[in-house]
Order: C-alpha cells, then sequence, then structure tokens
C-alpha cells in the first residue's frame, strides 16, 4: 500500500480517498457513503479531519476555482459570489417525506394550498433522488463530514454525517458546526448519525452558467426523511439548503427526534442577561431576518446590565430532572443576515465578523473589504464599491442595493466578544422565559406576557410577521408564522402544537411567555421603537416579571406593563401610547385572521385547546 500524507492510502468502492483515514468511519457510516458513493460515482473521496492544514488547503482551491476570494483587509476573511439564482433558502422545493402524508402535514381545507410545509410520498422521492443524483459527482470529490450539533459528546447533542461536493460547504461547516476528528473519536458501531448527502448539481443540459458557483436552480430540491433521519439536498449552494447542519437537520430532522423524545427543536437565539449579579437566560423566536442575532448580540443601553450570548438562531431545549427547562446551542458559528449590521445596531456582531469569516453575496471595497447596506458610517466615501454582482456600484446614483438583501456572513461564535462562558455547556443552561415576536408595522404592542400556558401556545400558534428577503417571498405582506418555525416544521403543525401543549405536564415550572414587537410603525412610516441595545428596556420588564414584580396590567390579549413599570429614562421621543396602543378593530380582525388559518390550514389536526383559545380572545376583544 501507498503511503500517503495522511496515512494509508486507501479506497472506497474502488475511488480513491485523497485524504483522511477512512478507518475513523464506524461500519455503519462506511456503509451509508459506499452506498452514497455507487448512487453519485465521484472521482475522489475527502474525509474531513477538521484540521487546519485540511482548512487551508480547501481554501486555496476554493480561489483557484474562482468561488472566493480574500479579503486582505481583514484576517482569514473571504468573500464568495453566488450564482444571482441561488441566494435564498427555497421552501417551495423543500419537502417531508413520509408514508402518511398527514404525518407529515396539516390536512388543509378543500380547495386551500396547504401553507405548513410540502409532503413527497416514499417512491416519488426515491425517483426524485435517483433522477437527480445518479452520477452527480463525475469529475467531482465527494467530502465526507462527521459533525456535532451540539457540543461534542454533550447528551443533549446529536451526530451528522453529510456528504457533499462542495469545498464551499465544507468550510462553512467548520464554522458552523464541530466537524472531523473530535467527532469521529467519540463515534462506535452504535452511534446513531444523521444522513446528511448534498450535491450543488449540474443542470440537466450540463451547461454551467457560472463555473465558479455549480448549482441546478431548477431542480432544486431539499428533502427530509424522519422516519430515517436521513437528508437529501439537491442543486443549491445557499447555506439554508446546503449547510444540512442547520435548518435541515438541527430545526426539520431535530424536531421531529424531539417530539419522540420530549424535548424541543426551536428557530430561537438564547441569550444570559445579568442585572444586579443576577443572571438568567432567555429564549426567543423570531422569523427569519427579523431580529433575532441582533437581540442575541446586544449592547445594552441602561447601565448595570449584561448581556452574553449562547445562540443566535437555534434552540435545542429539555426540561431536567428537576423540572427545569435547559437550552443547548446546537450550531458553533452564526450565518447571520450582513445588511443593517453596523456599529450603531450591533457593534458586537462587527467586532467578531472580521476574522475567520466567508462573507457571501456582500459587496467588496477597493481596500479589499466587505460593504453593505447598513454600513455607510463604516466605510470612507472615496472607497470605490463592487457590488455582490461583481459590478462597479455608487452610492449615489445607484439604484439597487450594493449587497444581496440576504447576504451572510458566517463566522466562528467563539469569536463574539460576549460569547456566554456557558455557551459550550454540554447540560445547557437554564432557560426562565421565551419570546416569540416578529415584524408587525399596526397593531401589535412592544410586549405583551401570555396570561398562561395554553395562552402562551396560542402566542406561538399566531405568530405572524412581515415577508422578509430570507426565502422567496415576494413583497411585505404579513405572513403567519406559528413559533417562526413555518419554514423548518418537520411533522404535522397540528402534532408540533400538541406536542407544545404537553410541556404542561412536564414540569410546574415552566418559564413565562411574552410577545415583542419591535417593529411597529407610526403615522409618519417610521418605526416607533429605537429597537436594537434600546431592546434591554424590554427585556428588563421580562425580568421584573420573572421576579413576580406586580408590574403587568390585564387587557383583553395579555398583560403589559403597567405605566411607568417600563423603564424609558433617557429615551427621548418616545410615543408609549402608540407603541401599546390596543385597537379593538385590529385585535377582532386579527382573531379571526388566525382562526381562518387554523380552521382552513390545520383542520381537524388542532388541539382544541387552541380553538378555546380563539374564543376566550373573541369574548375579552368584545368588551374593548
Ligand atoms: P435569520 O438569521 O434569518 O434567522 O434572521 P435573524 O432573526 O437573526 O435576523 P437579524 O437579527 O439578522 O435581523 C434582520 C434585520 O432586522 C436586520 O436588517 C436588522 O437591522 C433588523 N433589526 C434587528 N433588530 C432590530 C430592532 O430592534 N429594530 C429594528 N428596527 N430593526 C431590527
Ligand atoms: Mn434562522
Ligand atoms: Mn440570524
Amino acid at each position: 500500500l501507498k503511503q500517503s500524507h495522511f496515512g494509508l492510502f486507501h479506497h472506497l468502492r474502488g475511488i480513491s480517498v485523497v485524504h483522511g483515514d477512512i478507518n475513523v468511519l464506524t461500519p455503519k457510516v462506511r456503509s451509508y457513503v459506499e452506498d452514497k458513493i455507487d448512487l453519485c460515482q465521484p472521482e475522489k473521496i475527502h474525509i474531513c479531519d477538521g484540521t487546519d492544514y485540511e482548512n487551508s488547503s480547501l481554501l486555496t482551491l476554493l480561489q483557484k476555482e474562482g468561488t472566493i476570494k480574500a479579503l486582505p483587509k481583514y484576517e482569514n476573511c473571504w468573500l464568495a459570489r453566488t450564482n444571482p439564482a441561488d441566494t435564498a433558502r427555497v421552501e417551495s422545493k423543500t419537502f417531508i417525506c413520509t408514508e402518511k402524508k398527514s404525518e407529515a402535514i396539516p390536512t388543509p381545507s378543500e380547495g386551500v394550498k396547504g401553507s405548513l410545509g410540502n409532503w413527497m410520498s416514499p417512491s416519488d422521492m426515491n425517483k426524485a433522488v435517483k433522477e437527480r443524483f445518479t452520477g452527480c459527482m463525475k469529475n467531482r470529490t465527494m467530502y465526507v463530514i462527521p459533525f456535532s450539533m451540539g457540543p461534542v459528546g454533550s447528551p443533549l447533542s446529536k451526530i451528522g454525517i453529510q456528504l457533499t461536493d462542495s469545498a464551499y460547504v465544507v468550510a462553512s461547516m467548520r464554522i458552523m458546526t464541530r466537524i472531523g476528528q473530535a467527532v469521529t473519536k467519540i463515534m462506535n458501531n452504535e452511534t446513531e448519525f444523521v444522513k446528511c448527502l448534498h450535491s450543488v448539481g449540474t443542470p440537466a443540459d450540463g451547461k454551467m452558467e457560472m463555473p465558479s458557483w455549480p448549482c441546478d436552480p431548477e431542480r432544486t430540491l431539499i428533502l427530509h426523511k424522519p422516519q430515517a433521519n436521513e437528508i437529501v439536498s439537491y442543486g443549491s449552494g445557499y447555506g439554508g439548503n446546503s449547510l444540512l447542519g442547520k435548518k435541515c437537520f438541527a430545526l426539520r430532522i431535530g424536531s421531529t427526534i424531539a417530539k419522540r423524545e420530549g424535548w424541543l427543536a426551536e428557530h430561537m437565539l438564547i441569550l444570559g442577561i445579568t442585572k444586579n449579579g443576577k443572571k438568567r437566560y432567555i429564549a426567543a423566536a423570531f422569523p427569519s431576518a427579523c431580529g433575532k442575532t441582533n437581540l442575541a448580540m446586544m449592547t445594552p443601553t441602561l447601565p448595570g446590565y449584561k448581556v452574553e450570548c449562547v445562540g443566535d438562531d437555534i434552540a435545542w431545549m429539555r426540561f431536567d430532572e428537576n423540572g427545569q427547562l435547559r437550552a443547548i446551542n446546537p450550531e458553533h458559528g452564526f450565518f447571520g443576515v450582513a445588511p443593517g449590521t453596523s456599529n450603531s445596531s450591533n457593534p458586537i456582531a462587527m467586532s467578531t465578523v472580521f476574522k475567520n469569516t466567508i462573507f457571501t453575496n456582500v459587496a467588496e471595497t477597493s481596500d479589499g473589504g466587505v460593504y453593505w447596506e447598513g454600513m455607510e458610517n463604516e466605510v470612507d466615501e472615496s472607497v470605490k464599491i463592487t457590488d455582490w454582482l461583481g459590478k462597479p456600484w455608487d452610492r449615489k446614483t445607484s439604484k439597487t442595493p450594493a449587497a444581496h438583501p440576504n447576504s451572510r456572513f458566517c463566522t466562528p461564535a467563539s469569536q463574539c466578544p460576549i460569547i456566554d462562558p456557558q455557551w459550550e455547556s454540554p447540560e445547557g443552561v437554564p432557560i426562565s422565559a421565551i419570546l416569540f415576536g416578529g415584524r408587525r408595522p399596526v397593531g401589535v404592542p412592544l410586549i405583551h406576557e401570555a396570561k398562561n400556558w395554553k395562552h402562551a401556545v396560542f402566542m406561538g400558534a399566531s405568530l405572524r410577521s412581515e415577508a422578509t428577503a430570507a426565502a422567496e417571498h415576494k413583497g411585505k405582506v404579513i405572513m403567519h408564522d406559528p413559533f417562526a418555525m413555518r419554514p423548518f416544521f418537520g411533522y404535522n403543525f397540528g402534532q408540533y402544537l400538541q406536542h407544545w401543549l404537553s410541556m404542561e405536564t412536564r414540569t410546574s415550572n415552566l418559564p413565562k411567555v411574552f410577545l415583542v414587537n419591535w417593529f411597529r410603525k407610526g403615522g409618519d412610516g417610521k418605526f416607533l421603537w429605537p429597537g436594537f441595545g434600546e431592546n434591554c428596556r424590554v427585556l428588563d420588564w421580562i425580568l421584573k416579571r420573572l421576579d413576580n414584580e406586580d408590574c403587568a396590567l390585564k387587557t383583553p390579549i395579555g398583560l403589559i406593563p403597567k405605566k411607568e413599570s417600563l423603564n424609558l429614562e433617557g429615551l427621548k421621543d418616545i410615543d408609549i401610547d402608540a407603541l401599546f396602543k390596543l385597537d379593538a378593530e385590529f385585535w377582532k380582525q386579527e382573531i379571526n385572521a388566525v382562526e381562518k388559518y387554523f380552521e382552513e390550514q390545520v383542520g381537524k389536526d388542532l388541539p382544541s385547546e387552541m380553538k378555546e383559545q380563539c374564543e376566550i380572545l373573541k369574548k375579552e376583544i368584545d368588551s374593548m
């Protein structure tokens, strides 16, 4: 046998392994990999070890292929430009595959198109996979990425094996998850893993529009088979579709595992907040591009407060033996929205992202840096800017944005200056409060508290928000986005609600639940609330509530701050009445819309408790 740089030179199914050691793969993993080699027919195999040497050779390769370019203004930072047809998640091409349709999605009313996920039958899935994946890795390298979601070895963590033909995906997975030797070391043949197959694909006519960013937008398909713990993603290199540990595993497959095992996999940030030496942890679910990363890294404007970040996108939570809800962040990096991030809105993100980061679809500056909408004060006006498409761009005259609205940074969480000391704690951090929130320009107050657990579940279920650039939706319509999970449910939403309701039977120590809205607008179309660091004032009120302070006023929709109990010291020109105004007509319409949504979209799968909550609310609102 020939000795390679990394040990014995091996073959798998006759294909040479050019990097890594196949002996680190358990027999089960190896048999999964062999199966997919036969299907995809790659030219070479690369087993990822997670070393720095591996990473720098992949970055060199990506540069040579033109996928990334160096950003010499910073340390080890890179810019990737995608094919303009591959810039966001594609919800219409994302499917849950189960034997019975009703396991995956609720049954909508006659003539109504379901909006709570897409279902595919196992036979259609097999057919779709065969069509797309047969020989899809010819002339390409298949990378085998062993990864852990959650701290390696934590009882709350889960392992995955991602196969991909994209080095960009490997480099990004290395930031977003824990990969390589650390993971294979703790695996044995009993170790379960989620099977993740990914290919950027090749268009059916074989013509690659942009060789530096191979993809097949026409045939893109993101498939999940919960029963087999399996994910198959074809045609897209964009993070949300290709970094399978994130949305596909940690949320869609994760939620189905969580249902089986009695815990929760949620689209939530986790933050720690300290006031007068007392620390509490809060989890918060906002839809994509509605402020999770910003809240998780917030710099409080009020003196005496400290916020620390555990995670900015996903929380895995379960009640421990003492009935305390505990959460881990299954990720190891931040895949954050770039536009809007600045030293004034999110200085912590700004001091995190300028080393060891892969930027995707942001604009580039003539001095080798990055630029996006919101960075006007950070970049000198004399610096020339090239937009995300690679075209010259001018601040004054250009009519299109410099950076794609869904452009992102992919950066190690450990670099965050306020990363929580407990962020990798294997048992997770104790959660005292859960927040829901979204973009609601009218009607919804800055904050209100749920009356009880059933009402809290209703609050999550009835969450709505203005559409954003995070997915393919057009325009600023108000969309239903229950639990901020609509694109990420791995099973029937009716059963998901049942699962949340059942938490009441698991503990006597349920977290308090709140709904926040930083995005209410005044008559002039401007935000009524300054947001960002000032949101600590809202968190402060939440802490008072956690301490059972008598600072809440009952209203038909829940509890709002009593006059003077929301600390507005030092804030000028806040129209507090407009922020908290409750309009009976608005809320009547809101409840009707939610009720209609439940009836049409969830139908017979809707737990009776939700219908009851509608009735209670309607009665209370009628008395307004
Ligand atoms: P995903 O990562 O896609 O799940 O989104 P996210 O929830 O992490 O959203 P993010 O924090 O990146 O915020 C998205 C956009 O909302 C950015 O343009 C922010 O500037 C804006 N935003 C965040 N917080 C606030 C706030 O308190 N007030 C206002 N007005 N805008 C905010
Ligand atoms: Mn997200
Ligand atoms: Mn985010």
